[in-house]
This record gives structure tokens, C-alpha cells and sequence, in this order.
């Protein structure tokens, strides 16, 4: 993941540099640590001046230090992964090849279809030297974070900022299309505004003129009201990488004979998803289904550089090899799949790590610290269905140790046991990162509060605590019954983010099919996708990427979206089911397919519960409060 900046004046009353700070500098550089390199554009002609700054995180093909600059002064900042559409070969860096083909381009049609032909995250900013002309944007799920700030003369755009109570207003770039900013015309007027070219699918109901009104009124929302935003006369539009969510509901009986399917009882075990592998057309589709997400997987574990000498980290690790790949692990039915999928394609020798967060339940002092049967009965409740596969848990007696085990911690311990009898041969590392009160307020002050903003809920500071600490990889692995020091040195860390929004996995989706249905559930479902880079992925690419590693999103690839989107939502989740077994059916009946068993059956939890960071603090706030711990600041160094 790379860190990538550029601010743009269009007058010479204020200069590149009263608007790029030390702060932001520094929050960049954790993003890239492996180049850093700032480059000044003046064009006095027309009076405007641009900055722009590039930080890399070297992860495949040589080592390309950014901004790219060519003989025509184009110029380029890139933070993304081609995994396809455009072909990389493996030993060649993206970003250049990314400049190559831009700078190839004729036309604003060339620039959309380049863009419209990649598969994989990205953000990007080209300055097109020739047209005097810049352009931005970020894939079509935001993958990678991008912010805008305006003010009358000046633009800047960064993937990370930080939060100043007095300071300016950053806003998350839209992921409703790409940007451009005639800088001539806009240094002219002594004005800026903006041109937006939307995603559309390639087919679709919907009239242009039906999608540029929708598209520019939700994006006007995210701009000051004197910048004017437009769309190209010609109603140019990039073309979306996914299909459209299918929202057929279908009759009682499918296509395939499935009649089979209403002998089966929905008793919540393992066995009831076996009956339903066993009718033919099911078993059929979640092959299917396998086999996309398998090869999501593939792409995003086999896409980075592996050199077999490489120094080993003074930090001691069990194993001689050392891992390139970490899972965000909570034991839950996605973080396995995803371990179970990454460990098909992760060469053998390689450790995998996977990564545990735990928060402290109570504050330090160990009486008040929840006794062990009390927490025992806590989670019996969380796992309700499941009591039976984790009875045998020992859950040791010492207050200290049971202080984190939470749920998460639990059912992660377990769902290693399955990973380890799945693969014997392959090292495990599950890593227990143990994050006390006291930690968390110091960390989130520091730097969390900083990569969640813009974004600021209570729902926010939990997740974004929770990824941050998980993410860092630091903690304690078990060797032979002793816990060792551990910090994880994959560059890549995989989550199975965009599983519950797609498979009907929250407990909202359970209210709302009970309020409104199947087409209520579709609605539900297909807006959760529209949302999901302003809800999640920019947040979590600027937590994750804080640490100088880059996130992955197997269940977001674009193959994966379009299959699930083809199928009718009765395929992918049945919640007349239990909870357990109907949310996500289609997962657990793979993951029973490749071999998981208790896990298969878990229910969700979401990971501010499961680690109980939410428990830490407050118990009385709303998710979608705004968080006031994330606001607190003294100014400390960033
Ligand atoms: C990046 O890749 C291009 C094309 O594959 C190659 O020509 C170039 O030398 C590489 N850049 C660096 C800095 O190695
Ligand atoms: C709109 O697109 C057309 C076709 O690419 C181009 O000729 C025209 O200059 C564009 N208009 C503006 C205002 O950029
Ligand atoms: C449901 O089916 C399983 C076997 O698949 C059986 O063991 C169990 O008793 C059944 N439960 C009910 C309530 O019928
Ligand atoms: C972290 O917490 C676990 C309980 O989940 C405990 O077993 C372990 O000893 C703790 N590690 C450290 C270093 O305190
Ligand atoms: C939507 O699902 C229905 C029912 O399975 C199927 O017949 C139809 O072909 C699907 N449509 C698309 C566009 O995939």
C-alpha cells in the first residue's frame, strides 16, 4: 500500500508548502517506508503550482520510487494492485506500467476504459501535462482511501490526514467515479470545479440522464457549495467491474429439482449442511463458488515478492521461513475460509499467521476482573448453538489470563485446531495480541483517531482500534506450551470484510427480511454494497496501511461480486433458517465442503463485540453515535 498526496494552488498568493504539513508527511510515511519523494510543478504561465508526494510500500516487481515523471510532464502517484485486466507480469511493477498506458491515451474515452478495464483496489492522481489537466479517483468499491479538502483556490488530496479541532475539513473522496480538474480553465476563472465521470453498469435499466442526476446530487453532498461539480456533455462514464445485484425471487421451486431441500430439518449442526450437499444443484453452485473465491485468494496471496534470502527480523520467530501472508482471525466462519482458501495457495515451507485481538475485559485490577464462570456463561450465549463443539475448551482459572479470553479468542483457538487438522504440515502461527485500557487510550490518541477521521462513530473507534491493533501483528505466538514474543512480518494481511454485506450475515438483514421479505432483504443488500467504501474500506485501508502493510479483500474481488450478484438472493442466505446456519448459508455449506466443522456453524460476531472493545469503555453509547474519545487530543507528535 502506498501513501500518495498532491495539493494544488491556483494562485501565487499562497505557495504548494503552507498547505502540505510535517503531520501528514509523517502519516504517509508510515503507508510507504520504503521510498519517499516529494516533486513541485510550477506553471507560471498560468499561475498554478502543484505538490505532489509519493510513499511506497515495495511489494512487487522492482522497487518504483513515485511520483512517475515523463518527458511530456505527465506526472503520477499510484496506490493500487492490478490483479487483472491489465496484464503484470510478475516481475514487473504496476505503477509503471499504469503511466505507460495512461500516457498512451488520446482521449478522455481512452482514459475511462483504461480505468474501466481493472481488476483489483486502487486510488490514484495523474497530472496530464499536455491538457493541464488532473485526474483522481478510487476504485469502484474504494478499496483504497483517498481524501479531498477544498478551500477557493486550492485543492489537496491525500490517502491519510490528520484530525485538528481547529483544523480544516477533510472528506472522503466519493467512490462514485473518476475526477478531473481542468487546472487552466480553473486558473483562469480563479475558480475550481470539477468533472466527474460515473460508473455505470454495462447494462442496466436505468437511463444515462437517470444516473448522472443521482450521481451528482449524492456527490455535491461531499464538496463545499461554491465548487461546482459536472458531468461531460457527452455523458462520459467508466464501466463498472461487477455486474448488477440479480433480484429475482424465486418461486418455491427452483430450476433444479430441489424438492429434496424441504426434507431437510433445521436443526443447527453440521450434519444439516451435509443434507443440503447432498442435493445435486447445491453442491454444484457452492463448487462454483469455491472455485471463484479460491482463486480471489490466489491472486491476492501469489501478487507479492517473495525473496527466499531475505534477512530474518531480529524479532524471533518459530520458524525458519518467514510469513508473507496474515489473516485478520476471529475464528469465524470467514476468517477460516479465507485461512483454509489462503493455505491452498501460500507455498508449503511458508508460515501463515493469523491474527487474534483481544481486549481486556475489565480495567487492570484483578479482583474486578470477571470470574471465570461469568464469562463462561457470556459466551455460551454468544455461541448459543454451539455449546457442544466448545464444552471441552479449557479455559484456565488464572484471572490474569481468563481477563482476555473473549469470545474472539476463543473461537479463534478452536478454529486453529480445525486449520492445523485441515493442514498438519503447515506452520500456524496465531498470533494472541493482548491490548490492555491503558494501550488502547494511548494508541487511539496517538494515531487511530487520526486514520479513522474523517470517519468518527463509536462503531468506527471500535473497528478501527480492533483493526489497528490486529493488523500490527504484535504479540504472542505459542511454542511448544511456552507463548514467545511475535510480530508478523507479512506485508499482506487478508480480511473477509464484504462477506456479511453480500451473504445477509448482520442481524439487520434478519429484520429487515422479517419486515419486508425477500425484496426488502434484495434492497437491503444491494444498497450495503453501494456503501461499503465510505462505511468501511477507506477506514480500514488507512488503519491497516498505518503499519506499512497492505490490506486485501478476497470476498470484494470482482469475479466474486459478480457471481454472487448473479444469483438470487434464496441461494446465498436462507433466513428462515437459525441463526448459525441460515445467514451466509452458501459459505458454510463451502466451508463443510473443504473440510471445517464447528466453525461452519458459528453465528456472527462482529469484531467490536467478539474482541470486546466495546465492553472496555462504554456500555451505553449507540453504534452510530459520534464518538467523543476520538476528539479528545492534546496535540501530541503524529
Ligand atoms: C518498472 O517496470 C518497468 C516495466 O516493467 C520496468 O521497465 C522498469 O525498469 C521498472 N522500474 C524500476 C524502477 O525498476
Ligand atoms: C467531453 O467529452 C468529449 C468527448 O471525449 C470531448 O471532446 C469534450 O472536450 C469533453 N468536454 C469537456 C467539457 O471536457
Ligand atoms: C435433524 O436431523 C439430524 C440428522 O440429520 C438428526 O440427528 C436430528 O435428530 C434431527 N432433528 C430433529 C429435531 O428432527
Ligand atoms: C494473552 O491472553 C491470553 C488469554 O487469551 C493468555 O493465555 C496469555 O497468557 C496472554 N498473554 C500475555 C503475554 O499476557
Ligand atoms: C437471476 O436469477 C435467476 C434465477 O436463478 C436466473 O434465472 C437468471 O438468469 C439470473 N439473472 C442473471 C442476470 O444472472
Amino acid at each position: 500500500m502506498c501513501g500518495i498526496c498532491c495539493v494544488v494552488t491556483l494562485s501565487n498568493q499562497h505557495t504548494v508548502h503552507d498547505f502540505f504539513n510535517k503531520d501528514v508527511l509523517s502519516c504517509l510515511k508510515r503507508r510507504g517506508p520504503d521510498s519517499s519523494q516529494q516533486l513541485i510543478k510550477t506553471v507560471s504561465d498560468l499561475s498554478y503550482e502543484c505538490l505532489f508526494s509519493g510513499h511506497v510500500l515495495h511489494l512487487r516487481g522492482l522497487m518504483t520510487p513515485q511520483p512517475l515523471e515523463d518527458a511530456n510532464n505527465n506526472i503520477f502517484l499510484w496506490n493500487g494492485e492490478i490483479f487483472d485486466g491489465v496484464h503484470v507480469g510478475s516481475l514487473e511493477n504496476d505503477t509503471e506500467i499504469m503511466f505507460h498506458r495512461l500516457t498512451l491515451c488520446n482521449s478522455e474515452a481512452d482514459i475511462l476504459s483504461l480505468f474501466s478495464s481493472l481488476r483489483g483496489p486502487w486510488s490514484f492522481i495523474y497530472y496530464q501535462g499536455s491538457r493541464d489537466c488532473l485526474w483522481f479517483g478510487r476504485d469502484y468499491f474504494g478499496r483504497r482511501s483517498l481524501l479531498w479538502q477544498f478551500s477557493n483556490e486550492v485543492v489537496c488530496l491525500t490517502s491519510v490526514s490528520v484530525y485538528s479541532e481547529s483544523g480544516s475539513q477533510w472528506r472522503e473522496v466519493p467512490a462514485s467515479g473518476i475526477f478531473k480538474i481542468d487546472l487552466k480553465a480553473c486558473a483562469t476563472s480563479k475558480s475550481l470545479s470539477l468533472t466527474l465521470f460515473p460508473w455505470k453498469y454495462s447494462s442496466t435499466e436505468k437511463t444515462v440522464e437517470e444516473i448522472f442526476i443521482s450521481v451528482l446530487d449524492r456527490v455535491s453532498k461531499d464538496l463545499p457549495n461554491y465548487i461546482p461539480l459536472v458531468t461531460n456533455e457527452s455523458k462520459l462514464c467508466l464501466t463498472a467491474p461487477v455486474i448488477p445485484l440479480n433480484k429475482t425471487i424465486s418461486e418455491a421451486l427452483d430450476e433444479c429439482q430441489c424438492t429434496d431441500v424441504s426434507n431437510i430439518n433445521h436443526t443447527v449442526s453440521v450434519e444439516t449442511l451435509q443434507a443440503f450437499l447432498g442435493v445435486e444443484c447445491k453442491k454444484k453452485l457452492v463448487h462454483q463458488f469455491i472455485d471463484v473465491l479460491s482463486e480471489a485468494v490466489k491472486k491476492r496471496v501469489l501478487g507479492l515478492f517473495r525473496d527466499k534470502d531475505e534477512k530474518r527480523r531480529d524479532i524471533p520467530s518459530t520458524s525458519t521461513s518467514k510469513a508473507h501472508v496474515a489473516v485478520l482471525f476471529s475464528g469465524g466462519i470467514d476468517s477460516m475460509v479465507i485461512a483454509a482458501l489462503a493455505d491452498q495457495h501460500v507455498p508449503m515451507e511458508e508460515p501463515i499467521d493469523l491474527l487474534n485481538v483481544a481486549f481486556m475485559i475489565k480495567e487492570q485490577s484483578k479482583q474486578k476482573c470477571t470470574s471465570k464462570k461469568h464469562i463462561d456463561q457470556e459466551i455460551q450465549l454468544d455461541l448459543l448453538s454451539c455449546q457442544e463443539s466448545y464444552k471441552n475448551l479449557d479455559v484456565k482459572t488464572d484471572d490474569h489470563l481468563v481477563c482476555f479470553d473473549v469470545p474472539d479468542r476463543i473461537t479463534g483457538r478452536a478454529g486453529l485446531k480445525e486449520l492445523k487438522a485441515l493442514n498438519p504440515l503447515r506452520t500456524w502461527n496465531f498470533v494472541e495480541i493482548n491490548v490492555t485500557l491503558e494501550e488502547l487510550k494511548r494508541m487511539r490518541q496517538q494515531r487511530v483517531s487520526h486514520l479513522i477521521y474523517p470517519l468518527e462513530t463509536v462503531l468506527d473507534d471500535s473497528i478501527g482500534c480492533a483493526v489497528w491493533f490486529a493488523s500490527r501483528g504484535e504479540g504472542f505466538i505459542s511454542n511448544q506450551g511456552e507463548l514467545k514474543p511475535y510480530r508478523s512480518s507479512a506485508k499482506v494481511v487478508l480480511t473477509g470484510i464484504g462477506a456479511d454485506e453480500q451473504l445477509a450475515g448482520y442481524s439487520r438483514h434478519r429484520v429487515c427480511f422479517k419486515n419486508y421479505g425477500l425484496e426488502g432483504l434484495n434492497k437491503e443488500i444491494g444498497m450495503e454494497l453501494d456503501r461499503i467504501s465510505s462505511r468501511n474500506l477507506g477506514r480500514d485501508d488507512r488503519i491497516i496501511g498505518d503499519h506499512g502493510k497492505e490490506a486485501r479483500f478476497p470476498f470484494l474481488d470482482e469475479d466474486v461480486v459478480s457471481f454472487l450478484n448473479s444469483l438470487p438472493i434464496s441461494e446465498k442466505a436462507d433466513l428462515t433458517l437459525p441463526r448459525g446456519i441460515g445467514e451466509k448459508l452458501i459459505l458454510r455449506l463451502a466451508a463443510v465442503e473443504f473440510g471445517l466443522t464447528a466453525s461452519a456453524i458459528l453465528p456472527k460476531r462482529a469484531v467490536q463485540f467478539g474482541s470486546r472493545i466495546a465492553k472496555l469503555e462504554s456500555n451505553s453509547e449507540k453504534a452510530s453515535d459520534t464518538c467523543s474519545r476520538l476528539k479528545l487530543l492534546s496535540v501530541d507528535e503524529v
